[in-house]
């Protein structure tokens, strides 16, 4: 397998990752998410596919990743092989598959995000979607108490949602995804209610913020980590998470669809696909306000109302009573 000189990503996943195939292994309810957020999409691109975690097999998948160790991984776990290729460069012909797919791999790309956000829009004819951390979200975690840098070095490294969806145009939904107590995917806030888990050094291997910080701090965090835990220190202050059934707040999945689907002036369209685009447009501009920071609702209720609200484009449009005027 060729190695590159350099890695397409800021982790060289040629000499770490030991036991990622192990530690980082899909999460059924996340994969549903992706699932559905695929749609219809009968081919799928699957760029920084890794080890393989959350890729379909219900449908015709072409996966894409740069470090020829993960490629190895794929081999060790059964996934089908993938092509040696970045996201910046994606060897596909325009439209060529019906979606594209990333999922917890763009907050490795670097410089090569605008660049890799573009080549997933152009080679999809469909939608685009991400699985992400929301950098916006990560200073709230217990973690953060212990070792301080993590968070301002996260927040670097896991872009901005709004630039993400500026950058990918069309409609664009983006949807917090809850993270379950007992996540098998082990990124970091995973472990949310977990917090032993954080300290045994495999379960870290196979996460990439680790490699960031400083070795003194993180020795001199975990001993702190592992004292609070025995005295009940950690407990009392967080201890309600290890009973908290999931975490909903960084982990977001962005749904972009191309620029012309939600274009309501269309020509060929009808008044009513007009007023039920325009809707849906509406529906989505209302809950991404409701949802883009979660954070700031006081309100649960309301978080989870948007959560679960329907969007008005699956129901039928009421042409006695248009939700927008129809468009001359
Ligand atoms: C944390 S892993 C995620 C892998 C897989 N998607 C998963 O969910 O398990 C990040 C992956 O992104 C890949 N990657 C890093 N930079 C990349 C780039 N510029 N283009 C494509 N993939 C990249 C890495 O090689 C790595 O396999």
């Amino acid at each position: 397998m060729t190695q590159r000189a350099v890695p397409a990503g800021d982790v060289d996943y040629e000499s770490t990752g030991t036991g990622y195939e192990q530690q980082r292994r899909s999460d059924p309810r996340i994969a549903q998410a992706i699932l559905s957020a695929l749609g219809d999409a009968s081919t799928v691109v699957n760029v920084g596919a890794g080890a393989g975690s959350y890729e379909p097999t219900d449908r015709y998948v072409l996966a894409v990743e740069p470090s020829a160790a993960m490629r190895a991984r794929r081999r060790a776990v059964g996934a089908m092989p993938a092509i040696d290729a970045s996201a910046q460069s994606l060897p596909l012909d325009d439209d060529a598959v019906d979606a594209a797919l990333a999922v917890l791999t763009i907050h490795q790309w670097g410089d090569a995000l605008v660049g890799g956000l573009q080549e997933m829009r152009r080679v999809a004819s469909g939608p685009v979607v991400i699985l992400t951390l929301d950098g916006t979200q990560l200073q709230d975690f217990w973690l953060n108490e212990y070792l301080p840098a993590r968070a301002q070095i996260e927040r670097q490294r896991f872009p901005d949602i709004q630039s993400i969806r500026k950058e990918l145009g069309g409609t664009r939904d983006f949807n917090p995804v809850p993270i379950p107590l007992d996540c098998s995917d082990g990124f970091v806030e995973a472990f949310y209610g977990r917090p032993e888990s954080l300290l045994d050094p495999a379960v870290r291997a196979a996460q990439s913020a680790w490699q960031f910080l400083d070795q003194t701090e993180i020795d001199r965090g975990l001993t702190q980590l592992t004292d609070d835990l025995r005295s009940g220190s950690w407990d009392s202050r967080h201890g309600h998470l290890r009973e908290t059934p999931t975490y909903t707040g960084p982990l977001a999945l962005i749904i972009a669809a191309p620029e012309d689907e939600c274009r309501p002036e269309h020509d060929r369209r009808t008044v009513s696909d007009r007023q039920t685009l325009a809707s849906h447009r509406t529906w989505i501009n209302h809950n991404l306000v409701v949802v883009a920071n979660p954070h700031e609702q006081s309100d649960q209720a309301e978080l989870d109302r948007a959560w679960h609200q329907p969007s008005p484009v699956d129901e039928p449009v009421d042409d006695d009573h248009p939700v927008n005027p129809p468009v001359p």
